[in-house]
């Protein structure tokens, strides 16, 4: 008899278990379907992204190829360090339409021979001037350094351009870009220079007299930087729509809060969720590195789905300092691409230490010319000879067949670059 209880009760304690292994085997299967149908969602959804820039890079022409002149028509100081170039066509043909966001390139002769400068700046007003704008702030020195390390192009700009100067211009480019047509709720944020696209994509609304609910943030240290005052003013009172904060992380003694500025401080993540009525809104913002990083990950965190987040940064610092002029060994590990400059006859295995093949060229000394390092505007250019490349973000526009954009340029194999 107590075997027979025994027995039973193994029976049970067997099935017991089995009954748990398969609860928790049907847990298992339901979070991995969760799982998967989350991965699906955000792959569909990164790859809605990556389809809307390419069709951006790829279907719409340029209304010129390469550079066209331009006259500076005006020039205005806007504040401390900051001025606005009026350009219109030198050929007295029609100025072509931008979308507000984009930026144009420029060439300035540099002083070495055959030296040229290229820089992007974006456009600052809304397209439907007759003229070109660009606002441009004089980068100063890093602090403690001589004034030697102050901006090139930003210098020039400011020091020698002057009103009747003829200027080469790359058309307008660019993916960071306002749909004037749609009418979703749109936070535009500008931080420091980075009001330039923002400022142009709230000027083409104000222009095209949407009623688009827009919320306007725009940090700055003090009035000293408080770029277009005046017009931001004025959209805000004569548009109930539109809610303007600005925001002074330094005020001056004479900076009147309520007045000259809304907030004191600086535009994050806890101003954004206090002001704004929720987080179903597109958001356009440009600013230093910082801020749109910790913007971006808070953002994301506060559930703003990525297809809602358009963002931009003006590159990283145009000049890099060479750190070594050494090559490195050419012996290739075995399992690395091997990356090689075939004018200078260098060859070295990719180890992931450099982000693109421009560092890795500036790291081994070998002179490629840059301006905006970020795929912007194909002066870092080179023919590859073979092998292909990825791209750490998508370029501005797809360079031609055989070449790569170096400084957005990953090996994906072993690759032979003209340099
Ligand atoms: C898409 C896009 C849009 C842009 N829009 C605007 C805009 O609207 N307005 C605007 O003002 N800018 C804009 N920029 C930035 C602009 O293109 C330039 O990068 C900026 O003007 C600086 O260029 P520069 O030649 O004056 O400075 P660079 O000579 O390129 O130097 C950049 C910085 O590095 C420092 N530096 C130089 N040498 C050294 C060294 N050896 N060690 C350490 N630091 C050094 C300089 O002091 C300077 O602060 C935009 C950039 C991009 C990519
Ligand atoms: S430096 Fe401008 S595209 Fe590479």
């Amino acid at each position: 008899m107590p075997w027979t209880y025994l027995g039973a009760a193994l029976l049970l304690l067997v099935i017991g278990l089995l009954g748990l292994n398969l609860l928790s085997a049907l847990r298992r299967m339901r979070e991995d379907a969760a799982r998967r149908a989350l991965d699906l969602a955000r792959f569909q959804e990164e790859l809605a992204i990556l389809r809307e820039k390419h069709r951006k890079v790829t279907l719409e022409p340029l209304p010129w190829n390469g550079f066209r002149k331009f006259v500076v028509s005006r020039k205005t100081a806007e504040g401390a360090a900051v001025c606005s170039f009026y350009l219109t066509p030198h050929d007295a043909k029609p100025l072509p339409a931008f979308k507000p966001g984009q930026y144009v390139t420029f060439r300035l002769p540099d002083t070495r021979p055959g030296g040229q400068i290229i820089r992007c700046y974006s456009l600052s007003d809304h397209p439907h001037q007759p003229h070109y704008r660009v606002t441009i702030k004089r980068a100063g020195a890093p602090a403690g350094a001589g004034t030697s390390l102050a901006g090139v192009c930003s210098g020039i700009f400011h020091d020698q351009i002057r009103e009747g100067d003829i200027l080469d211009l790359r058309a307008p480019l660019g993916n960071f870009t306002l749909e004037p047509a749609d009418a979703e709720p749109v936070v535009l944020i500008g931080c420091g220079i980075g009001i330039t696209p923002v400022f142009s994509m709230l000027a083409t609304l104000m222009h095209q007299k949407s009623r688009r609910t827009i919320w306007f943030f725009h940090g700055v240290r003090s009035s000293r930087e408080h770029l277009f005052k005046a017009e931001l003013a004025a959209f805000a009172r004569a548009n109930p729509q539109v809610h303007l904060r600005t925001c002074y992380s330094q005020p001056g003694p004479d900076d009147r809060l309520g007045e000259d500025y809304q907030v004191a401080g600086r535009v994050t993540l806890e101003l954004l969720q206090r002001e704004l009525p929720s987080n179903n809104f597109r958001f356009y913002y440009c600013g230093p590195g910082a801020m749109m990083e910790e913007l971006t990950g808070g953002l994301k965190q506060w559930g703003v789905p990525d297809t809602h987040l358009h963002f931009e940064a003006f590159g990283p610092l145009s000049v890099k300092r060479v750190s070594h002029v050494t090559a490195m060994p050419a012996t290739p590990a075995a399992t690395r691409p091997l990356v090689t400059f075939r004018k200078t006859g260098t060859a070295v295995p990719w180890d992931g230490t450099h982000e693109t093949l421009l560092d890795l060229a500036e790291h081994l000394g070998i002179g490629i010319a840059s301006g905006c390092r970020a795929g912007n505007c194909g002066t870092c250019v080179l023919a590859m000879q073979s092998g292909e490349v990825s791209y750490i973000q998508p370029p501005g526009s797809p360079p031609e067949a055989r070449t790569c954009l170096t400084c957005i340029a990953q090996p994906k194999g072993d690759v032979v670059l003209d340099a």
